[in-house]
């Protein structure tokens, strides 16, 4: 037993050998390919722009309908938005360049809103307006090169590039005269949008998650992905001249901007406890709101930006209007769930030159409604905007998938209210960009308008 050991020991120690021999020969033909390959913050300046073919090349005699719809999405905007152009230049750059914590945001804002001028290494790229390869922002070869990604847990821009004549998408086989095709496993995966879709700030705090969000809910457990509700398959075909498919994937990404996909997310109904009540009497309101149609909470993504609120107002038959506001349920951190008078993003004084600079008011609401978020707290726990300045996160107060939360309003009927029918309407609103910040950035109206998501009323009769 001993001597076979020893004999098969010396093999294995010679094979174990040839194999190292092999694998170092490999690495010193492959190195080049290999630093290629590199993912996230490593892959900054590893490629150049000629690597990529653009928009136009894929869409304007092939993938036509692919294009159009991806030039309505916000992927093609997110380097040339109007939004995205403020704070990148207005606040991170500056602050970037001013702060060694977060100086990587000045390449890094580009893995995920400009990655083919982040992979060629161009920081920061031309303004919009030079009219750069920068502008084509996650194009059609950004996400059509890509072939994994880089450890446990997809984020920050961990993706692997593989660009070259090989595009990867959904099917076996492809007949284009234009590249070769290969079938990849990972495009169809939620973790491919979580490269982007899920952000870590330079102080390690979760800024975005929506993949992570997903992952922990209802839909991943029935295997219900992005794909199924951003990319939704339809009869078609998915290039000119080619085969027609009965699970055609469309290249809609809608989302926050598109109020379509936000109307209706979230189901309202109030109801009183009582159906009449005599002026002085106490009534009480239930809300109850429904996510019926997120993957992820509500909101997701930029949640930074974001605010949805609840707006309660009663009418009484001679038409005066009362504001509820909303009991407090007296959880940590509930002061930012409700509308207030109070000022906060003091930390963009930091890139804007205002060491001093006070804050805008920090909801833009009526005071006492509730506000569905969750708030980022720059290092001196101030409430922020700049998800790269964000050192801790506040109390999570977004509504989760197929998730229903009560709210109640309890409502002292005034002496003086009209006898009859008073009607009762429960509003929920949301706003992409917290309308304070948005007039203080000049950022256009279109990112702080209000977009209703659902409304709901109720009555009660007021005795004589
Ligand atoms: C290479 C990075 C990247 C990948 C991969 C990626 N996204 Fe995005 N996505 C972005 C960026 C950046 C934006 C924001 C555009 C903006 O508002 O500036 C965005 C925007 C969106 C929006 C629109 C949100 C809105 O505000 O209207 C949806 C929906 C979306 N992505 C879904 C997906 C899905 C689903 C996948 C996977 C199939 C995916 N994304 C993969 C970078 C990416
Ligand atoms: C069951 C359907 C469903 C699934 C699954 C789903 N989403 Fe959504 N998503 C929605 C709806 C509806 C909205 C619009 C409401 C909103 O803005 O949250 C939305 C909004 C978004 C937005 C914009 C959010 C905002 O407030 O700015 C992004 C980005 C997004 N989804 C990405 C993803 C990604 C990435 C995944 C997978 C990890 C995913 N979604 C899975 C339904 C879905
Ligand atoms: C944000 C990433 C992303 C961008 C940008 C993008 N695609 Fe796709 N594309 C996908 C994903 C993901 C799939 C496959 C969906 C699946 O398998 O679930 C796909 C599928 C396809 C398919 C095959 C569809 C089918 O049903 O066989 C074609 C063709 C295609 N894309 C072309 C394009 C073109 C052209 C553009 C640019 C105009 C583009 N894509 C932009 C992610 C993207
Ligand atoms: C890990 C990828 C990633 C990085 C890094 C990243 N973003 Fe984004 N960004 C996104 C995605 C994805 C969205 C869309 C989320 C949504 O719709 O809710 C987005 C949305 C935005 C929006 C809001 C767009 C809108 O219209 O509401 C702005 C502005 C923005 N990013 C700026 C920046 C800046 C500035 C940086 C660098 C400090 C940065 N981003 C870094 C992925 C990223």
């Amino acid at each position: 037993m001993n001597h076979a050991k020893n004999v098969n020991g010396g093999f294995m120690n010679f094979f174990r050998k040839a194999v190292y021999a092999a694998v170092s020969l490999m690495f010193l033909f492959y190195v080049p390919d290999l630093l290629l390959a590199a993912a996230g913050d490593k892959a900054l300046g590893t490629r150049s722009y000629k690597d990529y073919d653009t928009p136009d090349y894929c869409g304007t005699s092939c993938h036509l309908d692919f294009y159009r719809q991806w030039q309505q999405a916000m992927m093609s905007q997110a380097y040339v938005h109007h939004w995205d152009e403020i704070e990148y230049f207005k606040l991170a750059v500056p602050h970037a360049e001013k702060d060694e914590k977060v100086a990587e945001v000045k390449a890094g804002c580009n893995g995920c809103h400009a990655p083919i001028a982040f992979l060629a290494g161009d920081v920061p790229p031309p303004r919009p307006e030079k009219n750069s390869r920068a502008n084509e922002a996650v194009s059609c070869e950004v996400c059509h090169t890509i072939t994994g990604f880089e450890g446990d847990v997809p984020f920050n821009f961990n993706w692997i590039s593989s660009p070259g004549d090989i595009k990867y998408g959904p099917r076996e086989t492809i007949d284009s005269p234009a590249h070769q095709g290969a079938k990849s496993d990972f495009l169809n995966k939620p973790e491919f949008c979580g490269t982007c879709h899920n952000e870590k700030s330079p102080f390690g705090i979760w800024v975005k998650s929506t993949q992570l969000e997903w992952k922990e809910g209802p839909y991943a457990a029935e295997g219900v992905r992005c794909q199924d509700c951003h990319m939704t398959k339809a009869r078609g075909q998915t290039a000119e001249m080619g085969n027609i498919y009965d699970d055609a994937w469309q290249h809609l990404f809608h989302g926050a901007h598109d109020p379509g996909k936000v109307g209706g997310t979230i189901e309202l109904r109030i109801h009183p406890d009582i159906k009449e009540a005599e002026p002085g009497e106490t009534v009480k309101f239930t809300v109850a709101l429904f996510n019926q149609k997120t993957g992820h909470k509500f909101p997701t993504g930029s949640v930074e930006d974001r605010i949805v609120w609840l707006h309660v107002e009663a009418v009484d038959a001679d038409g005066k209007v009362y504001h509820l506001a909303v009991d407090k349920k007296g959880f940590d951190g509930e002061e930012y769930t409700i509308g207030a008078d109070v000022l906060a993003y003091q930390d963009m004084g930091i890139a804007l030159d205002k060491p001093n600079f006070e804050g805008v008011q920090r909801d833009g609401i009526p005071i006492g409604d509730r506000i569905f978020r969750m708030p980022y707290f720059d290092p001196q726990g101030r409430m922020t905007i700049q998800q790269w300045n964000t050192a801790s996160l506040g109390v999570d107060y977004r509504i989760g998938p197929r998730e229903t939360k009560l709210e109640t309003f309890t409502f002292d009927v005034p002496v003086d209210c009209a006898p009859g029918e008073m009607k009762i309407t429960a509003r929920l609103n949301y706003q992409k960009l917290v309308k304070p910040v948005a007039d203080f950035l000049n950022v256009p109206e279109e990112e702080s308008e209000i977009v209703p998501v659902n409304k709901h009323f109720t009555t009660v009769t007021i005795l004589d």
